[in-house]
């Protein structure tokens, strides 16, 4: 090692021990772990001033996009793939597969009762979503929360329209009956771009990523004594499942959106021929009683 290399690993020592006295153990253990890849990150690129520079800019440029109807951190998180990382690193094998939550579950869903729609609009594809929400034993969890958010028909959700969307529109919280099940109406979502107007967008032009999401329904399912399960169902002959720009899609979360030509079926799901179905079971594991719930 060289004089310059050995004052560079004096330096990431003094850090990480600058963090000793940390009162909480585990804020200890990320602090330290941070300042050791950051350290380790900037000496195998030999980061350069200019480089850094402009690394601090553009963080400052995704907090300063931020407000109360834009997550631009999110974003980041979710381009860089590190929010479906968190993800994959807490899954659940015996539940259903979470996924990220994404920047538009910004306002609370409008409680709705089940069979209702969730479109306001009713200019789009009818489709009708009916699932049953299960513990890990199969049994039925009576009385569960399902937030459901999605886009319209053309790609944007009502609080990126609010000029032309009614607020709630595409989204819904319904509560299971006894036997777990919960349905709803709404309109096929589409395919949509994320946000490319700020410096996420940015990243993604300068690296020629294209910043599209197949089309998909979010789902938040939760209740006492259970983990909350963050996911979404995506339609099945979405183009971009192989390439959502944020890297969410899993393999048991695409979900066939049958097109059903049945006038008597329309009717009993309260809709008009033709339309989709999509069936799709929640199984909630156990919550850990040491972390409380979520
Ligand atoms: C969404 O599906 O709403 C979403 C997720 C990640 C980034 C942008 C949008
Ligand atoms: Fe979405």
């Amino acid at each position: 090692m060289d004089s310059d290399e050995q004052a560079a690993s004096a330096l990431t020592e003094a850090v990480v021990a600058s963090f000793a006295g940390a009162a909480d153990a585990r804020t200890r253990e990320v602090l330290e772990a941070v300042v050791r890849h950051a350290h380790a990150l900037v000496r195998e690129l030999r980061l350069t001033r200019e480089e850094w520079r402009q690394a601090v800019d553009h963080l400052t440029a995704v907090g300063q996009a931020c407000d109360d109807t834009r997550q631009e951190c999110v974003l980041l998180s979710d381009v860089l793939g590190i929010s479906s990382l968190v993800e994959a690193v807490n899954g659940e094998p015996e539940g259903t597969a979470g996924t990220v939550l994404g920047p538009f579950h910004l306002t609370d869903s409008p409680v709705r009762a089940l069979g209702d729609s969730i479109d306001l609009v009713g200019t789009g594809t009818p489709c009708v979503v009916t699932g049953r929400v299960t513990g890990p034993d199969g049994a039925p969890v009576s009385g569960a929360s399902v937030d459901v958010w999605q886009c319209d028909e053309h790609g944007f959700y009502d609080v990126q329209q609010p000029e032309v969307q009614p607020t709630g529109n595409g989204r819904g919280l319904f509560t299971a009956d006894a036997e777990g099940r919960f349905r709803f109406r709404t309109v096929v979502p589409s395919p949509y771009p994320i946000p490319t107007d700020g410096p996420v967008g940015r990243l993604l032009n300068a690296s020629r990523r294209h910043p599209y999401r197949p089309a998909h329904i979010h789902l938040i399912a939760a209740a006492p004594g259970f983990r909350t399960l963050t996911t979404h169902l995506f339609v099945a002959d979405s183009p971009y499942l192989d390439s959502d720009a944020v890297f969410a899609v899993k393999p048991a979360l695409v979900v066939d959106f049958a097109e059903i030509d049945d006038p008597e079926q329309a009717a009993r799901h309260g809709v008009t021929a033709p339309f989709r179905h999509a069936d799709f079971d929640v199984r909630l594991v156990l919550d850990d009683p040491g972390e409380g719930s979520e």
